[in-house]
């Protein structure tokens, strides 16, 4: 570069670094002073932001014939009179504890995050845009609360996307929770609020801002002043792959909304890079929990799991599959590839002592090619997999599947039950039946059980560096199994908290439209009981730092999928067949459903 020429980039950027600077001063009116990006109006138009590395062709939305996808919901017989009542009555319980938390929420926490519900006060944790608000938006509407959900429409308008109250915006997160909550607010009120609309396309142009990078992967984790100011960016090296691979139903939703292809463009571009990779990981089928998006290479890595930081990528192919009307067969292949893998390398029964079929989906650690661990480690996040396998054996005609998807099922209810409280835990670990060919290994023992529990006594001391005085192993996993309050068939629980989380119930509303299987709503029932009863507070209902007791103490806190998604899949459970009916509809991770459009 000649030395003038240099000189001349020199003053620009000078110039504009100034400019910045005097621009990124707030006024003292302002509210959340430190994070605001250059303004003109007041407002940052992130539809105008120009892209650093455009893309150089669009992929638009598939088009063609639709393909016929096998019909997915059970043919509910005509209900008698004593089942509509006994139906309704639980219906109505959970609408209650729905308007007694919206209370709470409207009282103390208007247009913030998340309601504190022992305090009374409120919080921001995701961006400050009004989280739970928004989240709720769609089950307001479903449960006829017509008056709160016009309120909370108008409410949406005083919503600044230009602005948030963190450095870092976590790009999943937004996407499914405002992204989606805005567009399923819209299409179950029948498109007639197109404020919703409005807002969801704002959320999106901002988001989109998240993909310009040079390979065209999002930063995850996402420095949204720094891409407003124009700044280059680049994917991260370390990506959740949860992060990455579920944003399709919600930018592809947007898209066939807004008839802008953009969106679509952007996650279909994620998509192809999972599917080219599918079968060169070391567990062929399936991606590790962290993937590097910097580089756009997704096989390295030796930790493979469908809970934690993995879920959603995989329960998004078949809902990606039904929400483009089966207009792209990658999605099924990429879900059929995935599955039989999850099922060979990931899945184990537990030991219980009533020997009952059950399912969990393990960890697996592959360190070198034969060197595979699979730690039976439980997590209340990951049963949502029942769902996902009952759905997928529907859409893509697996009837051998529905077994995998009730043992999963079944296992989240069996570790609700277990509890003196009723309620499942965050996370245990059980023991795990070898099978055998006469299913020997699989009846209860309970020395089997002792045995683990005694060597996570002694893994636990070898760690610390002290050796209890209590001899036999028998002894030491008594005394282990007393203090801890494990039940029998788990040996450990790592994390007793229960967090208001929607998983469990989420499963077993799938199942139940499905399969109709006439006890799972009385499952249901127990589990809400539990769960109403131990955490109601003044305010809300709050989360619960220990179930392993009767009656679990309380944590000041209400995630906005208490609202969004644990009291909607509740109330639906106990809804007629057709509300929301799974033919028509496909929910995102967040429980918000989004229209199957012709
Ligand atoms: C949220 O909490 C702050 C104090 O932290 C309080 O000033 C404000 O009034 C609360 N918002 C609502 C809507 O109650
Ligand atoms: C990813 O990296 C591995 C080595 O770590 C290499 O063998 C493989 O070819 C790379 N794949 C892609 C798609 O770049
Ligand atoms: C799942 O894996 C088990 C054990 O490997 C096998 O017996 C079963 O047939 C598999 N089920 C399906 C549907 O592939």
């Amino acid at each position: 570069m000649p030395p003038v020429k240099r000189f001349t980039v020199l003053l620009v950027f000078t110039a504009l670094a100034l400019f910045t600077l005097y621009r990124l001063k707030p006024p003292s009116s302002y509210k959340f002073a430190p994070h605001r990006p250059p303004l003109d109006d007041g407002r940052f138009h992130w539809e105008t932001r120009s892209q650093l590395h455009p893309v150089s062709s669009m992929i638009p939305l598939p088009t063609g014939k639709k393909v016929e996808i096998p019909r997915i919901q059970f043919k509910f017989p005509p209900e008698d009179t004593e089942a509509r009542k006994l139906r309704e009555e639980r219906q109505k319980a959970v609408k209650e504890t729905f308007v007694h938390t919206w209370k709470g929420y409207k009282e103390h926490a208007w247009l913030r995050d998340e309601l504190t519900p022992i305090s009374g006060g409120n919080r921001s944790t995701f961006g400050g845009w009004a989280a739970t608000l928004v989240d709720s938006l769609d089950t307001l509407w479903l449960m006829d609360l017509r008056e709160d959900f016009a309120a909370a429409v108008a409410a949406v308008r005083e919503i600044d996307f230009t602005n948030a109250e963190s450095e870092k915006i976590n790009v999943f997160e937004t996407t499914i929770r405002y992204l989606g909550g805005f567009l399923a607010a819209y299409d179950v009120s029948g498109g007639r609020y197109p404020v919703l609309l409005e807002k969801a396309r704002e959320v999106g142009e901002m988001l989109y801002a998240a993909f310009d990078t040079p390979n065209r992967m999002p930063v995850a984790r996402w420095d949204w002043m720094g891409a407003a100011l124009g700044n280059e960016q680049e994917a991260l090296e370390k990506t959740l792959l949860a992060e990455i691979g579920s944003l399709s139903l919600e930018f592809t939703r947007l898209s066939q909304l807004t008839r802008d292809p953009k969106f679509f463009d952007a996650v279909q571009r994620i998509t192809d890079q999972l599917a080219a990779q599918q079968m060169d990981t070391k567990l062929p089928g399936m991606w590790p929990i962290i993937v590097n998006a910097r580089t756009g290479n997704f096989t390295d890595g030796g930790f493979f799991t469908v809970g934690a930081m993995a879920d959603s990528a995989y329960e998004y192919f078949t809902k990606e599959y039904l929400l483009l009307n089966g207009r792209s067969p990658q999605y099924r292949d990429l879900y059929e590839r995935f599955l039989p893998a999850a099922n060979q390398s990931l899945l184990f029964r537990p030991l219980t002592p009533s020997n009952l079929p059950i399912l969990f989906p393990g960890g697996l650690a592959i360190s070198t090619p034969t060197d595979h661990t699979l730690s039976p480690h439980c997590e209340h996040l990951a049963c949502f997999a029942g769902g996902m396998v009952a759905l997928g054996s529907k859409v893509f005609d697996r009837p051998q599947d529905m077994e995998i998807a009730k043992g999963l099922v079944q296992g989240c209810v069996w570790a609700y039950e277990s509890m003196p409280s009723g309620i499942m835990p965050e996370s245990f670990e059980a023991v795990r039946c070898e099978a055998t060919e006469d299913g020997a290994e699989c009846r209860w023992n309970e020395g089997r059980w002792l045995g683990a529990v005694a060597k996570k006594v002694v893994e636990d001391e070898e760690e610390r560096g002290v050796e209890s005085t209590i001899g036999s192993v028998e002894e030491k996993a008594r005394k282990r199994i007393e203090d801890y309050k494990l039940v029998p068939g788990m040996y450990d629980i790592g994390d007793r908290r229960y967090i208001l989380r929607p998983e469990t119930i989420e499963s077993l509303f799938i199942l139940y439209r499905l399969t109709g299987d006439p006890a799972l709503p009385h499952t249901a029932w127990r589990m809400f009981q539990a769960i109403q009863k131990h955490t109601r507070t003044e305010f809300g209902h709050a989360a619960l730092s220990d179930v392993t007791v009767p009656d679990p103490p309380k944590d000041d806190s209400m995630e906005s999928f208490w609202t969004a998604e644990t009291l909607k899949y509740f109330w639906l459970m106990f809804s007629e067949s057709r509300v929301v009916g799974l033919d028509e509809w496909v929910f995102n991770t967040e429980a918000h459903p989004f229209r199957r459009e012709g």
